[in-house]
């Protein structure tokens, strides 16, 4: 069952031609089970119509002419607000954001935003120009600095006007991981003030210019894990190897550090460790590397018949070493067979707070999934299992856990 399965999201669409994009939006969240109300400004219905929004949301579509007709038994407004377990507003214009801002309630939208008392979930898109404008810019920080209220940052790139900048709404697939959190995490912002540092991806160690030991690691847990954690307010450092495209596609808010080999991942970890509060070693490093590199591509028949190895620094273990009394170090620990006895060993050989136990021999769990089971070991051994879920459920899980230790 995923994080949406049965959950009540309304989408006010504003008038922009990011709208478009948010009938993908709308389309994923009920394929995954949610239950999706829309409502459309009257801008926004000048770019989509609400016939589409009503049929990708198996329901009818609302617009301002069903709030001024007395057809339901309380006011539309009431209702609306009071069945939203999370209302998201893609596309948002900067004039909706003004009326948020002022709390001004002149549509149904913005009426429905006051009658709700739910997290609001907040993606605007225009013109780098508008965006920009020091009005925008202040109603955007003062609005979020109600708790309600989360943000999705525009992404920087070539917007309908041909302009190259900031103000392209986020993707939908990063609304909807957005929204996934919220959802999970009951749009509470428990991480705020702390900085998570998280390592994802398989390191690559060369041994000349295209051959290199590796693993299949994808990132994407460690991925899931940053997300999470941004989207409940912590600051994000993530370390990342050898990872999908897919998986960093989009890592607005998180300061994200891209590295090859283990070495690099050791030196960029040791630097940002100090200031981190949590620690969350997602990474499948190589134990060894090539004890000889070639700067240049060997020819076939000039490569040696063995390949001595030397062994890569055990970067948790040195960071156990530096860990101070605050720190939570965690570790992953990805087995075949029995996975608890060897993750606590490792547990207990590196001097973690915690590790997770995760099975890569049983179906749709591991490497490159999008599910995970686990088990979350502790120092004193107490163990802590979860059923396969999303790895974006288990980054929760495990944040809602580690905050416990
Ligand atoms: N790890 C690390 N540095 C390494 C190897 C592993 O920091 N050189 C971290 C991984 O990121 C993971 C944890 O240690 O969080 C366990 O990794 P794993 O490869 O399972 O453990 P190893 O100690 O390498 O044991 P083995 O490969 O023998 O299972």
């Amino acid at each position: 069952m995923s994080t949406l399965t049965g959950k009540r999201v309304l989408i006010g669409l504003t008038g922009g031609i990011a709208a478009y994009k948010v009938c993908e939006v709308i389309s994923t969240l009920a394929k995954n089970g949610a239950d999706v109300r829309a409502v459309l400004t009257s801008g926004a219905q000048a770019f989509v119509t609400p016939l589409t929004v009503a049929t990708l949301c198996r329901h009818p579509a609302y617009t301002d002419e069903n709030f001024w007709q007395p057809i339901h038994s309380r006011p539309l407004h009431i209702e609306l607000g009071e069945w939203a377990e999370l209302i998201v507003i893609a596309p948002l214009t900067a004039n909706t954001l003004a009326k948020l801002t002022y709390g001004l309630a002149d549509n149904l939208l913005t009426n429905v935003v006051l009658a709700s008392t739910c997290p609001v979930l907040l993606a605007p898109a225009m013109n780098t120009d508008m965006w920009e404008q020091a009005s925008v810019q202040r109603n955007w920080q003062q609005l979020r600095q109600d708790e309600r209220f989360h943000g999705v940052f525009p992404e920087a790139g070539r917007l309908a006007c041909d302009r190259v900048g900031v103000g392209r709404m986020a993707e939908a697939s990063n609304l909807v991981t957005h929204i996934a959190s919220l959802l999970h995490a009951g749009g509470k912002q428990d991480l705020v003030g702390r900085h998570v540092l998280v390592s994802a991806g398989g390191t690559r160690e060369y041994f000349d210019r295209v051959r290199f030991i590796g693993n299949p690691s994808t990132g994407k847990m460690g991925v899931s894990i940053a997300k999470a954690a941004a989207h409940r307010g912590a600051k994000v450092t993530l370390v990342y190897g050898s990872v999908t495209s897919e998986a960093v596609a989009d890592l607005t808010g998180i300061r994200a550090i891209s590295v090859t080999n283990a070495e690099e991942m050791h030196e960029h970890l040791l630097e940002c460790f100090p200031d981190a509060d949590w620690t969350v070693m997602t990474a499948a490093v190589a134990d060894v590397k090539p004890a000889q590199k070639y700067g240049r591509k060997l020819p076939k028949d000039a490569l040696p018949e063995a390949l001595p190895l030397v062994p890569v620094v055990d970067i948790l273990s040195e960071l156990a070493q530096r860990k101070q009394p605050h720190q939570r170090l965690v570790g992953f620990a990805a087995q075949t067979g029995d996975i608890v006895t060897p993750a606590l060993e490792k547990l207990r050989r590196k001097k973690l707070d915690a590790i997770v136990a995760n099975p890569i021999d049983v179906p749709n769990a591991g490497f490159g999934s999008d599910t995970n089971p686990a088990v979350f070991i502790d120092a004193d051994g107490n163990q802590s299992a979860v059923d396969s879920c999303t790895k974006l459920q288990l980054a929760h899980y495990l944040l809602d856990w580690v905050g416990k230790l």
